[in-house]
């Protein structure tokens, strides 16, 4: 069982980050091999909206831009199941998780048949460190794209600096269960 987490936040050790780790520990402990990736740190540009507006990702499934989006994808395809930690901007996820999740989205629904997500859990986490607002919109928003992935959610979780302490623990236990294949 290998565990993948994508953390789209800029700061590798703050709030996002760190609910991202918590959910892999939980993981590790259970006897999943981990991986977490930096999505600020890749380059992955926005949809360009090729075309007359469908792309080739609708026939093809891929896109055409050259930059590390389809490393992602292929790192993706090997993990068995996935944490998806979005900071919380503007009450909705930031903006480096909407170009991945866009680009990623419009790949992905049209090829149900030959797709690696379908029934893969995810862990979706939206991190609002400011004043706690959003954090529900944003995890809405990004139910809605795991949706049109055809990912199974396993879990979605609300965070804010102020329930820190226990969703931390509450991830801990979500990853141990996600890599025990339960629910
Ligand atoms: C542009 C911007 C907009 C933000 N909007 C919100 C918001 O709507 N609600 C909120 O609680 N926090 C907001 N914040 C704070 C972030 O949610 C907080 O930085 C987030 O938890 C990420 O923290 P991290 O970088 O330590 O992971 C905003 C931060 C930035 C930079």
């Amino acid at each position: 069982m290998k565990v993948l987490a994508i953390q789209a936040s800029a700061n590798k050790d703050g709030l996002t980050s760190s609910l991202a780790q918590a959910a892999l520990e939980g993981a590790k402990s259970a006897g999943a091999k981990i991986e977490l990736v930096h999505l600020n740190g890749m380059e992955i540009n926005s949809c360009k909206v090729c075309g007359d507006g469908w792309g080739k990702c609708r026939t093809d499934g891929l896109c055409i831009q050259d930059d590390q989006f389809q490393i992602l994808r292929d790192t993706i395809s090997e993990a068995d199941a996935l944490v998806f930690a979005v900071p919380v901007y503007f009450h909705d996820i930031s903006e480096t998780a909407k170009s991945f999740l866009d680009r990623w989205r419009r790949c992905e629904w049209p090829h149900e048949d030959k797709s690696v997500l379908k029934a893969k859990p995810v862990i979706g986490i939206a991190a609002a460190g400011g004043s706690g607002g959003g954090a529900v919109k944003a995890l809405q928003s990004l139910e809605n794209y795991f949706i049109w992935l055809r990912l199974s959610v396993f879990d979605l979780v609300p965070a804010t600096r102020f329930n820190k302490e226990w969703r931390l623990e509450g991830l801990k236990a979500a990853g141990r269960a996600l890599s025990e294949g339960g629910r």
